[in-house]
C-alpha cells in the first residue's frame, strides 16, 4: 500500500483526481470502477473540470459502480444511479450505454447480482475508486461478509444505515438492503485508489493499514492487493502517526 497524507478534503480529492486523469490520458478506453458517498465527490468535481478544460474525454470510458440500494426506485434522488448522474455523468461526454450500475428496479435481485458479476469478470477494471465506511466496509461489504463473495445482495448494518441517514429525510427511509460488488470483484481491479477524510474514519483507516486481515475489517483485504494507493487527510491519518506527504503526482 502506498499512503499519502494530505492536508484536507480538497488536497485529497486533487491528488486522487490527478492519478485518475493520468490513467485516463494514457488509456482513453479505460475501465473505471466508481464509488458513491461523499468521499469521491471532490474527485468527480476535478474530473469534470479536466473534461471542461479539454484534458480528458469519457467517450470511450466504461464505468462499473460498486453498489446500489435495493428497495428504492432508480429514479429516487438518493439512488446511487441518480447520485452518479448528478455528481459526474450529466457533466461529461460519457456514452450512457457504457455506464453500469446494478439496476435496483430489477424484479429478481439475485439474478441481477449474477448478471452484474458476469459483466464484472468480463470487464476487468483498470482503476477502482473506493471510499471506506466507519466500520471499514468497502462498497457495501459489511464486517463479516465473506471474502470470497462476488456480487451479492447484502443486508446493511444499522451502523451503515445510521451513517447514510443524512442523505434521507429519516432513518426509516434508508434502505435495508443493497446489491454490491463483493471483495473478490473489488480485488480484481488492476489498481485501487481509496480516499478517506475526517476523524470518524481514523480507526477504520488504521485497521485497514495495520490491522489483522480479517472479514471483520473488510478493507483489511486491500493489504493483499499489489497496487493500492490510500489518500487521506490529516484527521483520517490521526492514528497512523506519519509525516504529511502529499507530493504532486
Ligand atoms: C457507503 C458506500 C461506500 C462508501 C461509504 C462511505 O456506504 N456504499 O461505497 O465508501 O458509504 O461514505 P462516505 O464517503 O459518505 O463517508
Amino acid at each position: 500500500m502506498k499512503i499519502y497524507k494530505c492536508k484536507d478534503y480538497d488536497e485529497v480529492s486533487k491528488k486522487a483526481a490527478n492519478i485518475v486523469i493520468q490513467n485516463m490520458i494514457q488509456k482513453p478506453n479505460i475501465i473505471l470502477g466508481l464509488a458513491t458517498g461523499s468521499s469521491p465527490i471532490g474527485i468527480y468535481n476535478y474530473l469534470i473540470k479536466a473534461y471542461q478544460d479539454g484534458l480528458i474525454s469519457f467517450k470511450e470510458v466504461k464505468t462499473y459502480n460498486l453498489d446500489e440500494y435495493v428497495g428504492i426506485d432508480k429514479l429516487h434522488p438518493q439512488s446511487y444511479s441518480s447520485f452518479m448522474n448528478r455528481v459526474l455523468f450529466d457533466h461529461v461526454d460519457i456514452n450512457k450505454n457504457n455506464i453500469h450500475i446494478p439496476n435496483s428496479n430489477s424484479i429478481d435481485i439475485n439474478d441481477l447480482a449474477n448478471e452484474y458479476n458476469k459483466l464484472l469478470f468480463g470487464n476487468q477494471r483498470d482503476l477502482q475508486i473506493l471510499g471506506i465506511g466507519e466500520n471499514a466496509h468497502i462498497g457495501f461489504n459489511e464486517p463479516g461478509s465473506s471474502v470470497s463473495n462476488q456480487s451479492f445482495v447484502t443486508k446493511l448494518s444499522e451502523e451503515t444505515r445510521k451513517a447514510n441517514a443524512r442523505f434521507f429525510s429519516s432513518l426509516e427511509e434508508v434502505p435495508k438492503y443493497a446489491v454490491t460488488m463483493g471483495i473478490k470483484n473489488i480485488m480484481f481491479s488492476k489498481k485501487i485508489i481509496l480516499v478517506a477524510t475526517g476523524n470518524n474514519k481514523a480507526k477504520a483507516v488504521y485497521n485497514m493499514v495495520y490491522g489483522k486481515i480479517t472479514e471483520e475489517v473488510p478493507a483489511s483485504f486491500l493489504q493483499l492487493h499489489p497496487d493500492v494507493v490510500v489518500i487521506i487527510d490529516e484527521e483520517a491519518a490521526l492514528e497512523l502517526h506519519m509525516e504529511t506527504e502529499c507530493l504532486e503526482f
